[in-house]
């Protein structure tokens, strides 16, 4: 007969954790991408409270994305390539075994609370464009402009790097052409800033924030939320509201998310990849490296297309074991400082960790 203990020792000697000798874990846990230490904190704080794993997640995600300084999620994310900025996020609530989505939602500085509407006050799943503004509009949300100063500058800053119409003429004295004459036009703006709009021009990012809570019950909760890629095509959607992409989770099992380049995860359907490698017993970490195994398949491993692309993975286990891992070991140059990283919350104060990489980044 198949008991716990009989459970237990095929985990202890073979290393696989079959779901069902999975055990709740003691404490609380919040994990998330590495923008998420305060997130982590006022995850884990509700979950302390005794709140819901859904609610403590999008409690913590929610700081990002009221937080202007966070130019890849929520308000202050970078636009599209009209200027315009388009919000995308999912959330699952294991507990019920539901899921909401919002996708390409303008106007609205908090998709996440969207989504959860989705999910709680409609018969869908997800809800795209124009349609999800007057859903969130018709339960009480305001619409807003969400284009900060900062992420115009940058817009602009790639607008007149195009080499089209935009910017200072021909004909234009010389004094006309640096970009600190852009940054005239904004009069609250930082000299730092213009580093930054260069490099983000120059290679747009995808940001994002990816969240995970666990309670001592057992009980797990996700939430995804991005303003994806910067300078994207008008109406394009990442990972970051697709189930199962940039957020799947499973009560019996775990959960997962992603940060990064959607559209690599989409193709290798990487949260939901995570959570079934988990379900036949690899641990968190293997399971996202497994995961973004396939991704490096895809380009048939050639380490030169690779290099351009950017994708981290995360997971949480219902038994509180947790991990992430990355593609590469750094952003775009090594340095300690671009260390590929995520937050975690299990108690006190939020901390990084180093996620597991597939590929060191060269020096
Ligand atoms: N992972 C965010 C995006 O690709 O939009």
């Amino acid at each position: 007969m198949l008991t716990r203990r009989t459970l237990m020792q095929t985990a202890l000697s073979t290393g696989f954790v079959p779901v069902a000798a999975m055990a709740a874990p003691l404490k609380n846990i919040v994990i998330a991408s590495s923008n998420g230490l305060a997130c982590c904190r006022k995850g884990r704080e509700a979950l302390d409270a005794g709140q819901d794993t859904l609610d403590a997640v999008i409690a913590g995600v929610n700081i990002q994305e009221l937080d202007p300084e966070d130019t890849s999620v929520g308000y202050g994310g970078l636009p599209n390539e009209d200027g315009v900025v388009e919000l995308d996020s999912c959330v699952m609530h294991g507990p019920s075994r539901r899921a909401g989505s919002v996708a390409s939602i303008r106007g609205i500085k908090t998709p996440s609370k969207v989504a959860k509407l989705v999910m709680e006050r409609s018969d869908h799943i997800m809800i795209v464009g124009d349609g999800a503004l007057r859903f969130a509009k018709a339960h009480g949300f305001v619409e807003e402009d969400l284009l900060t100063d900062r992420a115009r500058l940058a817009w602009l800053t790639w607008k007149e790097s195009l080499g089209s119409d935009w910017g200072p003429g021909l004909d234009a004295p010389p004094d006309q052409h640096g970009q600190a004459r852009l940054l005239e036009r904004f009069p609250n703006a930082r000299p730092e800033w213009l580093a930054w709009a260069r490099e983000v021009a120059a290679d747009p990012p995808t940001g994002t924030i990816n969240c995970l809570g666990l309670n001592t019950k057992g009980e797990i909760s996700g939430c995804t939320t991005t303003s994806g890629l910067a300078w994207k095509i008008p109406g394009r959607v990442g990972d970051s509201p697709i189930i199962g992409a940039g957020l799947y989770v499973d009560q019996d099992v775990g959960g997962a998310g992603s940060t990064g380049r959607g559209e690599e995860n989409i193709r290798v359907a990487g949260a939901h990849t995570v959570v079934e490698n988990m379900r036949h017993g690899m641990s968190p970490k293997e399971a996202c490296l497994d995961a973004l195994k396939r991704v490096s398949r895809n380009y048939g491993d050639d380490l030169e297309r690779l290099k351009a692309i950017r994708l981290r993975l995360y997971a949480l286990r219902k038994d509180g074991v947790y991990g992430g891992a990355s593609l590469w070991s750094h952003g775009n140059r090594n340095d300690e400082s671009t260390r590929i990283k995520f937050a975690v919350n299990d108690g006190g104060k939020s901390r990084h960790e180093d996620a597991a990489y597939l590929y060191e980044r060269p020096a």
